[in-house]
């Protein structure tokens, strides 16, 4: 927008008025949007990059904020967005290990600190938008983008993301997404997911209620279509759910460049801002507008959201804006590194020879370090989360500075009789495979290019087709990404394990990927299994740190690993509808009596627990349950007390997480401490009437270190046969 004359009333005068309290942020949008023409309006609707940019936008979004709506006449500085979960995709910034793995440190406290770093590191280039908050539930593990979120349960998806925002929001607005039913990778610009209001309500979208109840200001629409309406488009979930019945009172965002189908129903639904392109409404509006279409309110009502929020974020932020040298500061990288350790699951740990092989017993002197992943600092997919760290560990990195005394070899176990002899020669073998941003990850190329419609022309018209191709290539960054075709290892590293375990019984797997991966041909015959996710920049090092017992693994697996995939629920990566209901995870697992794996909420330690729930008082919504935790072993350690609910009339027990807490004990160590309890997934929404009552049944309580199987320890909750 070129400037004109001098604004009477600035954006900045806004915010100091609202500090003074003498304007609220809505009194200001207001006198802004009296001042404000119509093209200035409709400015705010959109991307402030031009359609024929879309060739530069990768460059951009490495250098820094994509803005949305800036008007420098009146000093608005419009959205200025980064993305992204692991980290802020602009500039050399830090590198957090990927969300899932932060899911699985069950760390709400340290998930604040990093939304706290990934603010300073916006907001020092010049952000004031993260795209950082995914909390899509992960239906299935072979979704491309699970790395993205913090696993499959709505309590631990919705605590975390609550973090994340509180840390985010002291410096930038926290944007939340992808609204809604959005864990299909492959075929997310065409599938209809279809869900009742019962699953809709009480299991896909909980987790987004908790988060903007804790203050999130923004939210991103999804690409798919959510019962036979796209997402972007969707009155449904933009205006009658999310403002209606949530009470929600900031602005929405699509997801990029193909996230709505229709200018006029966009806006009439209670999308704010079309991302991040002059697209659709640019070329549609004025014509709109013009014919009537759009009403005066229409277009001011977008603009007094986006303004209100921008304004009382902008007046209640930290008011020391960060210098650039935030960047993967020294703190930064020490928080990602404690956050890689603390998100590592170990499953295994079984002794061999009378002791377990982790911690690393110190009097070790040769090594074998295996697999090609090993020299590979794989910070998770390339796609829209790629982070530019200005430096990165690999596991082997790690491990040879953590272990300088010791002889390290490696080989990267394309050749197996190599790998033999490594083991061979080695006091302990640890393997390192798993996947890499070709098996998994968000995809910009798409099979069927003509079933996909962007930016409002078919795919197959030839001069979009040429422009996205030319964009998938100067995204180098992308790999293949999409939907995992597989969900056990590749068929090379579960031979690699196979062979490096039959040579030195001493071996280690350590475990690279961003969601479940299916062990069952191999996890028997290993004594130890490390499940690292994709751990950051600082990850070798993290993953060094556990395994030598600088520090103890703290993960807690925020999904869980099943046997087979036939456990899991139907997915089909090519679909083009698919139903989603309230059966997935260890609750579908639980109910077909099919034991996991490693259940949900496992993960052993280097010392070990009780934990005995004493008592609780419970409201509807709410309650507080006492919970005795004991360290029973000879290390300071960790672990988190996970209260589930659990119905105990029917056939099948399916545990659902209420609350949990990390406690840390000194060797011996008792003590008493209080989980606050989200009893939601005890109760169930009346779609008529839209009020939320419990669900029938006899229900009790009960604490445990992972998702329980026994349950005599179980305390009663309620029992109501009648209300519904
Ligand atoms: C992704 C979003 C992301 C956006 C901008 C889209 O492709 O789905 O998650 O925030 O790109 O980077």
């Amino acid at each position: 927008m070129n400037r004109k004359k001098k604004a009477h009333f600035s954006f900045e005068d806004g915010v100091r008025a609202v500090r003074a309290g003498t304007l609220t942020p809505a009194d200001v949008a207001e006198r802004l949007i009296t001042q404000m023409t119509n093209k200035e309006l409709l400015w705010m609707l959109d991307g402030d990059v031009p359609l024929r940019a879309i060739i530069t936008l990768p460059a951009k979004i490495k250098a820094g904020p994509i803005a949305a709506g800036a008007i420098p006449r009146l000093g608005i500085p419009g959205v200025q967005f980064v993305d992204g979960p692991r980290g802020v995709v602009a500039g050399a910034s830090t590198a957090f290990p990927v969300t899932i793995s932060r899911g699985a440190t069950w760390d709400p406290e340290l998930e604040e600190a990093i939304g706290l770093a990934m603010g300073l590191e916006g907001r020092a280039q010049g952000a004031n938008y993260s795209g950082a908050v995914c909390i899509n539930l992960i239906r299935h593990p072979a979704w491309g983008r699970a790395q993205e979120s913090y696993g499959d349960d709505p309590v631990l998806l919705g605590q975390m993301g609550a973090a994340l925002t509180r840390g985010l929001q002291r410096n930038v607005i926290a944007c939340v997404k992808h609204y809604a039913l959005n864990s299909m990778e492959n075929a997310r610009f065409k599938v209809d997911v279809t869900a009742d209001e019962h699953a809709l309500h009480e299991v896909y979208l909980p987790h987004f209620k908790t988060v903007i109840d804790a203050g999130a200001e923004s939210v991103m629409s999804s690409y798919n279509s959510v019962n036979g309406e796209w997402a972007g488009d969707n009155k449904v979930l933009l205006t009658d759910i999310l403002r209606d019945e949530w009470g929600f009172e900031g602005f929405v965002t699509s997801d990029w460049a193909s996230g709505i189908h229709d200018a006029v129903r966009s806006l009439d639904a209670g999308l704010d801002i079309e991302m991040p392109l002059r697209m659709h409404r640019a070329r549609e509006l004025p014509k709109a507008i013009a014919q009537g279409l759009v009403s005066k309110e229409s277009l001011h009502r977008p603009v007094r959201r986006i303004l209100s929020t921008l304004v009382r974020h902008a007046a209640a932020r930290d008011q020391i804006a960060p210098p650039k040298a935030v960047l993967a500061s020294p703190a930064h990288r020490a928080l990602a590194r404690r956050a890689g350790a603390q998100g590592a699951v170990l499953l295994k740990n079984d002794p061999v020879e009378g002791a377990a092989l982790l911690p690393l017993d110190p009097s070790i002197r040769r090594l074998a370090v295996i697999g090609a992943l090993a020299v590979e600092a794989n910070m998770g997919d390339h796609g829209s989360s790629l982070v530019h760290p200005p430096s990165s560990s690999s596991p082997l990195d790690g491990l040879r500075e953590a272990l300088p005394t010791v002889s390290i070899t490696h080989v990267d176990g394309t050749d197996l009789a190599g790998a033999r002899e490594a083991a061979a020669s080695a006091d302990l073998a640890i393997v390192v495979a798993g996947m890499n941003f070709d098996d998994e990850g968000e995809r910009v190329e798409n099979e069927e290019p003509s079933d996909t419609p962007i930016f409002g022309w078919p795919m197959n018209t030839l001069v979009v087709g040429w422009l996205l191709k030319k964009v998938a290539r100067l995204i180098s960054q992308f790999g293949k990404g999409g939907d995992r075709t597989s969900l056990t290892l590749h068929e090379r590293d579960e031979r690699l394990i196979r062979a490096v375990v039959d040579t030195n019984p001493r071996t280690i797997p350590v475990i690279i990927g961003g969601s479940a991966i299916i062990m069952e041909k191999w996890r028997h015959d290993v004594p130890a299994i490390l499940m690292a996710w994709y751990p950051g920049m600082e990850g070798g090092r993290a993953i060094a740190d556990v395994l030598t017992g600088a520090q103890e693994p703290g993960g807690r697996l925020p999904l869980a690993i099943p046997k087979d995939a036939a456990h899991l629920p139907f997915f089909d990566a090519s679909a083009s509808e698919i139903t989603y209901d309230a059966w997935w995870g260890q609750r579908k697992l639980d109910r077909d009596g099919n034991r996991a794996a490693y259940p949900f909420g496992y993960g052993l330690g280097y010392t070990t627990f009780e934990m005995e729930l004493i008592e609780h008082h419970a409201s509807d919504a709410d309650g507080v349950a006492t919970v005795r935790v004991r360290n029973t072993g000879a290390r300071a350690g960790s672990s988190v007390a996970q209260v589930y609910a659990v119905e105990t009339s029917g056939a099948s027990r399916v545990p659902q997480l209420i609350g949990f807490r990390r406690v840390r004990l000194a060797p011996g160590a008792e003590t008493v401490v209080e989980v606050a309890l989200d009893l939601s997934p005890t109760r169930e929404r009346d779609p008529s009437s839209k009020t939320w009552s419990r669900r029938r049944g006899n229900w009790q309580l009960i604490c445990d270190a992972h998702s329980p199987a026994d349950f005599n320890a179980a305390r009663p909750l309620y029992s109501d046969a009648t209300s519904r």
